[in-house]
């Protein structure tokens, strides 16, 4: 086998914790929950889950508020059952990445209580206070991502501090050098208790203008769009700075062994490949969520795809990402027949794949009615869907009325759909679910589909193809992004897999086939090219 480490050829898969499985009867999943299931994420083919944060919380931004670093919320669970997780996964032969969430804590974190407590507390410094603008106002322009601006006037002080997110959720200084060593501590502390690394929240955005300077008006803002896109964030985020606490993090991770560092970060491509660092030395893997954004068409996947590899670093290994819990669902955005074809790219693309959990069996968006609401995004700048509760229904095991994830009444609406659940579609040859499980394994036991080059990227019409290959082994994928049938070339093969299941195993001669309208395949090229 190569030299790769575990993350490279790795399947990581999501868990939503307040959706995945609830043990306890609150109806909000739990951490017993996901040991429960380990063996289904074993069993579909995954070696890694990241959880999103589970860290005692006020949850007004549901965990990404963080009261205390270095402790679980009662409602997930305790540290003991933390470790038990982390044991099981580890027998299962499964690596457990944990959420970071250094950016930010919550105002109920006792730093920030220190810190607004007087101008001369020793944890001042730790958050972003500066005084009023002479007109009383905020200091400057900077909006918050959830809407207004993004300074609270503090009474008591006389002063406002800054937050990216929620006013309950104060942006941490990354200037002072306490708050770094204090995160650091964070990091061992769970490193220390086994984990395999870390997803690290807004990455991006750690570090802010040091003179505190305007953000300069963006002119192609639209109406409707987010309240903070009225600007560029030229001083607000991607600063320089930011790439030597990414070196720091990743030092301290390294000191552990072969541990992975992967980072939140929404950037073009060019700034996001910096986060790799110079030598190497920064993100093990800056997330790359240009599938979720991108118009869905072959001419336009091609064009990433290919865009991306060549903007790599020569040290940098790729990864991609189809959904996360800050976005609509791939079944939603592209459909329930396409999210296959979108299984079968995430899957044969060069790089680390991360799924988002429920993909795997088609879930698609819930409805959530306005008496159900949770997300802030959405309570705070209602009606421009920036509302998250969709894609965070809980995970559905069954067709029971709630899903089978949980004895009490679910925090969020099951989200439902004739079928979309494991049970029923663990007996059925032609599911999603047996899809993503042939997926995974064929991805599992070819390592041209995990470290082969990727070459030939080509659209033509609606489909998109390519070839993945090592050594003498090479495959060919194609692609039909659209429901329409098309002809496309292959080459002389074996039909190893097909997202509608038909004439897999079948000889093909070439030179080309017939792809119905919204079908994948994988044929193992019978001759080098
Ligand atoms: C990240 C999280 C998102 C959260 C935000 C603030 O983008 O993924 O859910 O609201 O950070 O922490």
């Amino acid at each position: 086998m190569s030299e790769l480490a575990w993350w490279q050829r790795a399947v990581i898969y999501q868990v939503y914790p307040r959706s995945f499985q609830d043990e306890n009867g609150d109806g909000i999943g739990d951490l017993a929950g996901i040991t429960a299931r380990l063996h289904y994420l074993r069993a579909l083919g995954a070696d890694a889950l990241w959880i999103s944060p589970v860290y005692p919380s006020p949850m007004v931004d549901f965990g990404y508020d963080v009261a205390d670093y270095c402790a679980i919320a009662p409602m997930f669970g305790t540290l003991d059952d933390f470790d038990r997780l982390v044991t099981h996964a580890h027998e299962l032969g499964l690596k457990v990445l944990l959420d970071f969430v250094p950016n930010h804590s919550s105002d109920k974190h006792p730093w920030f209580t220190e810190s607004r407590s007087s101008r001369d507390n020793p944890k001042r410094d730790w958050y972003l206070w500066r005084d009023p603008a002479p007109d009383g106002g905020p200091p400057n322009n900077w909006l918050s991502r959830m809407g207004g601006s993004a300074w609270e006037w503090d009474r008591l002080t006389g002063q406002y501090y800054y937050h990216a997110f929620l006013r309950e959720q104060p942006d941490l200084n990354w200037r002072n050098a306490d708050v770094r060593t204090a995160m650091d501590c964070v990091m061992r502390f769970w490193l220390d208790r086994g984990v395999d690394g870390f997803r690290v929240d807004v990455l991006w955005l750690l570090i802010k203008d040091a003179l505190f300077r305007d953000n300069p008006p963006n002119p192609q803002f639209k109406a409707g769009e987010p309240d903070h896109h009225r600007q560029l964030q030229t001083y607000t985020e991607d600063q320089p700075e930011v790439h030597d606490i990414v070196r720091s993090m990743r030092a301290t991770l390294d000191e552990y062994g072969e541990r992975v560092l992967i980072g939140e970060i929404y950037l073009p491509v060019p700034q996001l490949v910096s986060y790799y660092g110079p030598n190497g030395d920064g993100a093990n893997m800056p997330f790359n969520f240009q599938l979720i954004s991108a118009p869905w068409n072959a001419t336009e996947i091609a064009r990433i795809v290919s865009e991306y590899d060549h903007a790599l670093p020569l040290h940098a290994w790729p990864n991609w990402v189809l959904g996360n819990h800050d976005n609509p669902r791939v079944a939603s955005r592209i459909g329930v027949r396409q999210a296959r074809v979108a299984a079968m790219l995430l899957l044969t693309l060069r790089g680390t794949p991360t799924l988002y959990y429920g993909d795997e069996i088609g879930m698609t968006d819930g409805t959530i009615p306005p008496d159900r609401v949770q997300d802030p995004a959405e309570l705070r700048q209602p009606g421009i869907g920036q509302g998250r509760d969709p894609e965070r229904t809980p995970m559905q095991w069954d067709g029971s009325p709630n899903a089978g994830f949980s004895s009490g009444v679910p925090w969020l609406p099951i989200s439902g759909g004739d079928g979309i659940n494991v049970v029923d579609q663990d007996s059925k040859p032609s599911s999603m679910l047996m899809f993503y499980r042939r997926l995974l394994a064929l991805r599992g036991s070819e390592p041209a589909l995990v470290e082969g080059a990727i070459e030939r990227v080509v659209s033509s019409g609606s489909v998109l193809t390519y070839e993945r290959h090592l050594g003498d082994h090479r495959f060919f994928i194609a692609l039909n992004m659209a429901g329409a049938d098309a002809q496309v070339e292959v080459p002389q093969g074996t039909l190893v897999l097909s997202t509608t299941g038909c004439h897999e195993g079948e000889r093909i001669e070439g030179p080309s086939l017939l792809l119905a309208g919204d079908e994948g395949i994988v044929i193992r090229a019978s001759k080098p090219a």
